[in-house]
């Protein structure tokens, strides 16, 4: 947390809340109908996209996975419920990571589950320690996504792999249309570069690339769908100005996402020799 500027503490106290909401029946509800999971989820990963990611990384009950940016467990106790892998959780905010640690004893798998709070850019782990590590929308929602990259680099073991997926804005925009991107998308969507440099320039190979777009669409459209069949509930939690602020913001990540001016991905990859 001490690395990271004013604005990227801002959006960790905002998921902090996000998760201490979370436990409600009707976001459980929305949840459910919007990515077919119940786990608090706070990325766009779907329940069909989780079991995509934990095939890419080949899980196993040997396995051991480090899912970073992990919120409240989705969708890393998913796949260590699924597949029997070992699991660490790591985020910053404490909300998020106290409902998983609950959620893993009550899912009987807490054995195999460990929480750490720290931040992506500085993992407090030593070198080769995981053989598969994921990320959900994580790159998105923070500053320094080299620094990110590279410690993901330096703690996944020679055979391991990393299967992330990101939103990002598509190149080539006009100046009007990127500023609607970066205005309907997660806070720290913008980049130098594309991902693939990225990937390449912090020793990473890409093996797949997945255009997650259209589900994103879909997913984002199910969301809108959700929200309208519990508004009233939505109203009485969260209040009428925020239940209203919330819907009309995904009818405009809706358009943008129509347009074609943002995607999301899922990037497959394995460490390349240093
Ligand atoms: C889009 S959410 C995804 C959460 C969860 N994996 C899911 O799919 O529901 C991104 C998460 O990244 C976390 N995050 C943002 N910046 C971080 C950082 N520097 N270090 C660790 N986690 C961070 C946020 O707290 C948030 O929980």
């Amino acid at each position: 947390m001490a690395n990271c500027t004013k604005a990227e503490r801002e959006q960790i106290a905002k998921f902090n809340n996000f998760y201490q909401l979370s436990t409600h029946d009707v976001l459980r509800r929305i949840e459910k109908y919007t990515c077919g999971c119940c786990y608090g989820g706070n990325s766009w990963t779907t329940e069909k996209q989780a079991i995509l990611m934990g095939q890419k990384l080949g899980l196993s009950p040997r396995s051991s996975l480090i899912d970073i940016g992990a919120g409240a467990g989705w969708p890393g106790l998913y796949l260590s419920s699924i597949s029997g892998c070992s699991l660490t959780l790591v985020d910053l905010p404490e909300t998020g990571l106290k409902l998983a640690a609950n959620r893993s004893i009550q899912d009987k798998i807490s054995e195999r589950v460990t929480t750490i709070i720290a931040d992506a850019a500085e993992l407090p782990f030593e070198d080769q320690s995981f053989d598969a590590l994921s990320h959900s929308d994580l790159l998105c929602c923070l500053f320094s996504k080299e620094k990110v990259l590279i410690e993901c680099r330096r703690i996944i073991r020679e055979q391991g792999k990393m299967v992330f997926s990101v939103i990002y804005i598509t190149p080539g925009l006009d100046k009007i249309d990127y500023e609607r991107a970066v205005l309907n998308s997660p806070n720290f969507i913008q980049t130098d570069g594309e991902y693939e440099t990225m990937l390449r320039e912090c020793g990473w190979h890409i093996d797949d690339q997945i255009d997650l777009s259209k589900e994103y669409q879909e997913t984002c459209r199910l969301q809108i769908e959700a929200d309208d069949l519990h508004q009233q509930e939505l109203i009485k939690l969260l209040g009428e100005k925020q239940a209203l602020d919330r819907m009309s913001n995904w009818k405009s990540k809706l358009e943008v996402i129509k347009e074609g001016l943002v995607k999301r991905d899922l990037f497959v990859c394995s460490p390349n020799t240093l």
